[in-house]
């Protein structure tokens, strides 16, 4: 039985939490001198439908996301399995990052990583600092979806997603 007033360690929550297979997303954008900027996240998701609104999590201590943050605008990058260099590439520190990946300027102007499986472009709604990340929430302005496997992270590995095919419902098993 797990003891509820054991504290928590980092590494009991990654983890716990690294049980949770996670999408693997860049999130990009250019600073005030045009610079290209990102950064990659396991914690993007959906938020609302109507009107379309997404989200995610970044450290406090991302170099890349207070330059973004000025322009009030990113890209979220859903990344395809054929993108494991570009997700080291980008989740690295400092200048040159996109040296060795291929994307095109998007309507924001943000990076738009050629072979990802999907593109939202966004516009900062609202940012709160929860604990040691601040949560983004951003407003959907256009968005796309291309062909291709997803990348997957769980347990500190890349993977893809592998259907499970028919699975027999318990009236057709005669359980
Ligand atoms: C699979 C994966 C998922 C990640 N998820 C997050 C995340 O959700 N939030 C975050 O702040 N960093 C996350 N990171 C780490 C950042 O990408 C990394 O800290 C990056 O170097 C930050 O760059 P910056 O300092 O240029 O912003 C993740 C890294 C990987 C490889």
């Amino acid at each position: 039985m797990s003891n509820l007033t054991a504290p928590i360690t980092p590494e009991h929550y990654r983890k716990v939490m690294g049980r949770l297979p996670t999408g693997v997303v860049a999130i990009t954008g250019v600073d005030d001198d045009g610079n290209d900027l990102g950064f990659i996240v396991g914690t993007f998701g959906a938020l609302s439908l109507e009107p379309p609104i997404v989200t995610f999590s970044v450290g406090h201590t991302s170099s890349s996301w207070p330059r973004i943050r000025r322009r009030q605008v990113f890209t979220a990058n859903v990344l395809s399995s054929t993108q494991v260099g570009e997700c080291r590439a980008l989740a690295g520190k400092g200048p040159g990052k996109f040296e060795s990946v291929a994307y095109t300027a998007g309507p924001l102007g943000a990076p738009r990583l050629r072979d990802s499986i999907a593109w939202i472009d966004c516009t900062v709604q609202a940012e709160v600092l929860v604990g040691d990340h601040f949560m983004v929430i951003g407003t959907v302005g256009a968005m796309e979806a291309a062909d291709g496997e997803p990348l997957l992270f769980q347990a500190g590995q890349f993977g893809t997603y592998q259907p499970l095919g028919p699975v027999p419902s318990p009236a057709t098993t005669g359980a």
